[in-house]
């Protein structure tokens, strides 16, 4: 029983994968505007990509990566290259089309008695540098079951965002299952919380409805967080196309209206920088999300002590 020895108990402290098993549910958003806020409140924040399609370079606005450098340092278990102070106190490991490969490459190793499989790989990588920091989050793909579980079987929490339409809470539903199956050589992963992400800002009733059939499907075990992330198309699309967090384009959007405000007075042609006005709102609910998620993490990190 050796091998199984070796592939338990992984969990790094303070690391959090964010999943889904739907795509487009706010988990790259959510990774980074709660970890831009746990940064900007004095927090050492680490961001793993674990997606091949990157996404994360355009939520935080560095230029997009290949992944092969993560992808490198995981076969042969070296440090990985981290880009540093991407934000204050934001470190981020980027993703990119080269992590595609992990699955075919884990499937190649199977066979091999000495091989572990991607959680170890991830393990390998992250543990020397953990150290280093107050939180690590991971984002994942919505697919790529290998680096799913992977992910899983190195973090202590999992923090499941969703939309309120029945194909990401069937999401839900199969995250949840994969987190029960890594639980088993990871003990020490808990479930954090549900993010209700994308709500009609009129759907009041719809929430509800949606909070009661998460809450039941959770049993208890974990809460739906209070906060949740409203649908604002025009503000996040902003915020990807300028690659800014969502508090720092609130900022740019009041910069931007001084600037034109300025041109009105002096009778100019105002800069046509227009900026949606709710960035301010998603900023809002973000720093209460970011609250919530840290004192849940808390309270995990008290009740495993
Ligand atoms: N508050 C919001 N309201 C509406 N759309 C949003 C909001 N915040 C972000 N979005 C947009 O929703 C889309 C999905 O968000 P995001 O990329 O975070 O989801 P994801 O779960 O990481 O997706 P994937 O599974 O492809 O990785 C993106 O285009 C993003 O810009
Ligand atoms: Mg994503």
């Amino acid at each position: 029983m050796a091998e199984r020895e070796a592939s338990t108990s992984k969990a790094i402290e303070r690391v959090v994968a964010l999943a889904n098993g739907k795509g487009g549910v706010g988990k790259t958003t959510t990774v980074a505007n709660v970890g831009g806020y746990a940064a900007l409140a004095g927090a050492k924040v680490l961001l793993v990509d674990l997606d091949p399609q990157g996404d994360l370079a355009r939520d935080l606005g560095y230029e997009p990566q290949t992944g092969q450098e993560l992808f490198n340092a995981l076969i042969t278990g070296t440090a990985p290259r981290v880009l540093t102070e991407v934000r204050e106190n934001l470190d981020v490991i980027p993703g990119g089309q080269a992590l595609e490969d992990i699955q075919g490459l884990m499937v190649s190793r199977a066979g091999r008695n000495d091989a572990g499989d991607f959680g170890d790989l991830l393990y390998a990588v992250l543990a020397p540098i953990a150290e280093a920091y107050d939180l690590i989050l991971l984002d994942t793909p919505p697919g790529e079951r290998t680096l799913v579980e992977g992910a899983f079987a190195v973090s202590t929490a999992v923090v499941i965002p969703t939309r309120s339409d029945d194909a990401s809470l069937d999401g839900v539903e199969r995250v949840a299952r994969r987190f029960m199956a890594v639980r088993e050589r990871n003990p020490a992963l808990q479930l954090a919380g549900v993010v209700l992400f994308g709500v009609g800002p009129r759907s009041l009733r719809l929430e509800r409805s949606v909070r009661h059939s998460l809450q039941e499907m959770l049993s208890d075990v974990a809460p739906v967080f209070n906060t949740r992330i409203r649908n604002l198309e025009s503000a996040s699309a902003d915020a990807r196309k300028k690659g800014l967090l969502f508090y720092e384009l609130e900022g740019a959007a009041t910069d931007a209206q001084k600037q034109r405000l300025k041109a009105l007075r002096a009778g100019e042609k105002p800069a046509e920088e227009f900026f949606a006005r709710s960035a301010g709102d998603l900023a809002e609910e973000y720093e209460q999300l970011t609250g919530e998620i840290l004192r849940r993490l808390n309270q995990i990190e008290s009740e495993n002590l």
